[in-house]
């Protein structure tokens, strides 16, 4: 009993360990450049003639049959029943024959070379669907070259997976899980290492069970559309592959023109489920398509499922037609443009503005401010002949127009302040009195005399904030060295240039400017008649 048990699983283990390994396929497929071999064996567990000689042939094109052996085929072992190669080459394709005794055997070999720039035969790859959100499991099995490998890697897409022990996948499969993998079996033979690979084109196909298809949404939908607008309504479902998913387009009288069925998109969500969406465009709306019932069905054999989508005219709403959209948009550019141009034209007619509005609301800066004097003027009092013409102007063409012509109150010291007394508390007190103190400016103007007005009046100025400077340069202020620098902080508006050579109009920018500068006040010029301006006279 227990010798035949023994002989028994003996048996089973030959069995099971050589038909794994045999080839038994007729037409053989090798890829170039990988050990391959040829296993003969008889399933029949048939008793052995060990002695029987073991005899391997090849016959390839022109040549004849030849025997193979070790010593004249470098790249070929033969050992048992097995005719391994290392590795195999395209010259290897022919037919190769086995002989033992009676037992004889033929192989056809072809061996191909590896697809371009990939790392694997596209001609060998085993195809593998698997079902989304089923097992995948990808193992490397090689029974006869694995106990000869001293490492095994599994690659996907020809990029090896890291973290992978003993090359083994397995997890559920999701789309993206879809590719090539590749097992790779590194052998060292003869001091040389040689890869032997095996492929897998792994597809992942949805969910094969059949579900009854619906329509998603509300099964009646009024859409809001304007006459002569276009419209996309979507009819979206979740249903099978292969299922009829349509719009219901046609009329008794035939398809309207402007109505179009588009084509269907699927989707498959990572789950494997689909879900598929189809347009119906309609265009250049018109009263027909109105009240008219649009239903989009799909249909399995699992059932059916019709939606409907109406279409009602937009209520409530006044259609802008696109020409009047236009229109409002251009009166828009242009009312910008205007606004724009008026504070342009604000800005540089900002002096004129202020003073019509001074006049036009009867403005009046001076009544409660308890100041005797609208403007201190400050200028140089010695008469000389270089600055004859700054005198004049100071104490005959300033009042003559301030005050005659625009009602000003001036305080001129040379006329205003009586003789004697001390001038500099005098002086102080009448800056004080002033709500402008006016600078004529001239190249002698820096005397010690009128220092004293110009430092006292900036100090009010500058330090105080009680009186406003007004600086009139009757000659460029630039040829000036010893200026106080407190004066150049003045603000470059409140700087009049006197022309000489042009003496001005009453209405002449000069004028204009000054105004603008000195208080508004009320009072009415009393020489209203227009009035001829004093010409400087040139000495
Ligand atoms: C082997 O392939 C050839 C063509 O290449 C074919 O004619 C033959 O029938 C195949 N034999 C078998 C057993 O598949
Ligand atoms: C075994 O093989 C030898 C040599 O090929 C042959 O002479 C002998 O007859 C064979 N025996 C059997 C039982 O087939
Ligand atoms: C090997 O085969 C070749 C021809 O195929 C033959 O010439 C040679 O003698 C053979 N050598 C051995 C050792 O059998
Ligand atoms: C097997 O071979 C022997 C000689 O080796 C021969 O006598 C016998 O007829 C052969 N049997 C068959 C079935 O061909
Ligand atoms: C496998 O064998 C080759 C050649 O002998 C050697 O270079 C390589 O390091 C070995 N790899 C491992 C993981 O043992
Ligand atoms: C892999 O399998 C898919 C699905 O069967 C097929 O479409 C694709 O062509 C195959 N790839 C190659 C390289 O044969
Ligand atoms: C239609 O609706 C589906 C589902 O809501 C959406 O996935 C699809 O992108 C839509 N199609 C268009 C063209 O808007
Ligand atoms: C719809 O499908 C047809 C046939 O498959 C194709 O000829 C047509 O170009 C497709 N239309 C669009 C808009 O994709
Ligand atoms: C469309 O339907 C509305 C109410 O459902 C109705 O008042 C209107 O008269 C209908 N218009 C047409 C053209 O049938
Ligand atoms: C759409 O369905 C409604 C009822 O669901 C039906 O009254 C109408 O005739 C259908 N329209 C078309 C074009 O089939």
């Amino acid at each position: 009993m227990h010798r035949i048990e023994l002989l028994l699983t003996f048996l089973m283990f030959m069995f099971t360990s050589t038909s794994e390994t045999c080839t038994l396929r007729f037409n053989i497929t090798a890829v170039r450049g990988e050990p391959f071999y040829l296993k003969y064996c008889s399933l029949a567990p048939e008793p052995k003639n060990e002695t029987a000689a073991v005899r391997w042939y090849k016959s390839s094109g022109s040549h004849g049959r030849i025997e193979l052996n070790s010593s004249s085929f470098p790249r070929i072992s033969l050992y048992d029943h097995v005719l391994e190669f290392w590795p195999v080459e395209l010259e290897d394709s022919g037919s190769y024959f086995f002989h033992m005794g009676n037992n004889t055997r033929e192989w056809k070999l072809n061996v191909i070379g590896k697809s371009k720039h990939r790392c694997f035969a596209e001609k060998l790859l085993i195809s593998k669907p698997v079902e989304v959100q089923k097992s995948l499991r990808v193992k490397c099995i090689n029974t006869h070259y694995e106990k000869l490998a001293n490492r095994t890697s599994l690659y996907k897409n020809c990029q090896e997976i890291e973290n992978n022990k003993n090359a083994v996948l397995q997890k559920n499969a999701e789309f993206e899980d879809q590719g090539y993998y590749t097992c790779v079996y590194f052998i060292p033979h003869n001091g040389k290492l040689f890869h032997v690979t095996k492929t897998f084109n792994i597809t992942i196909v949805g969910d094969r069970s059949k579900i009854t298809p619906v329509l998603l949404g509300p099964k009646l939908n009024y859409v809001k559309v304007e006459l002569g607008k276009d419209v996309k309504l979507n009819c979206s479902a979740l249903a099978n592959e292969k299922d009829a998913f349509y719009w219901n387009v046609w009329e008794e009288n035939g398809k309207e023109p402007n109505v179009h069925e588009e084509n269907v998109t699927r989707i498959r969500t990572p789950d494997g489920k689909l879900y598929a969406s189809r347009i119906l465009r309609i265009e250049n709306i018109n009263e027909k398509n109105l009240n008219f019932s649009y239903n989009c069905s799909v249909a399995s054999e699992g059932g059916t499922d019709i939606i409907s989508f109406v279409l009602l005219k937009k209520e409530g709403m006044v259609d802008i037609p696109g020409y009047v959209f236009t229109r409002g948009m251009i009166v828009a550019v242009l009312i910008s443009v205007v606004v724009v141009c008026l504070v342009i034209m604000g800005v540089i007619y900002r002096v004129d503005l202020v003073l019509f509005y001074r006049h036009f609301m009867g403005k009046d800066e001076t009544l409660t401010d308890g100041k005797a004097y609208d403007a201190f003027v400050s200028y140089l009092k010695e008469c000389g002949p270089e600055n004859g013409e700054e005198h004049t102007f100071a104490v005959e063409i300033l009042p003559e127009v301030l005050e005659k012509h625009f009602g000003y109150k001036l305080c001129i010291f040379e006329r205003d302040v009586v003789p004697g007394g001390a001038v500099v508390d005098e002086i102080h007190s009448l800056i004080e009195k002033s709500r402008r103190l006016i600078i004529v400016l001239s190249k002698s103007y820096m005397s010690n005399e009128v220092r004293y007005e110009l430092e006292s009046g900036l100090h009010e100025a500058l330090v105080e904030r009680k009186i406003k400077v007004i600086l009139i340069e009757f000659t460029p202020v630039r040829d000036f060295m010893f200026f106080p620098q407190s004066l150049q902080l003045l603000k470059s508006h409140r700087v009049l240039k006197w022309n000489a050579d042009k003496p001005p109009s009453y209405n002449s920018r000069f004028w204009k400017n000054l105004l603008y500068l000195m208080p508004a006040k009320t009072v009415k010029p009393y020489g209203a008649e227009s009035e001829v301006l004093p010409v400087l006279s040139r000495s």
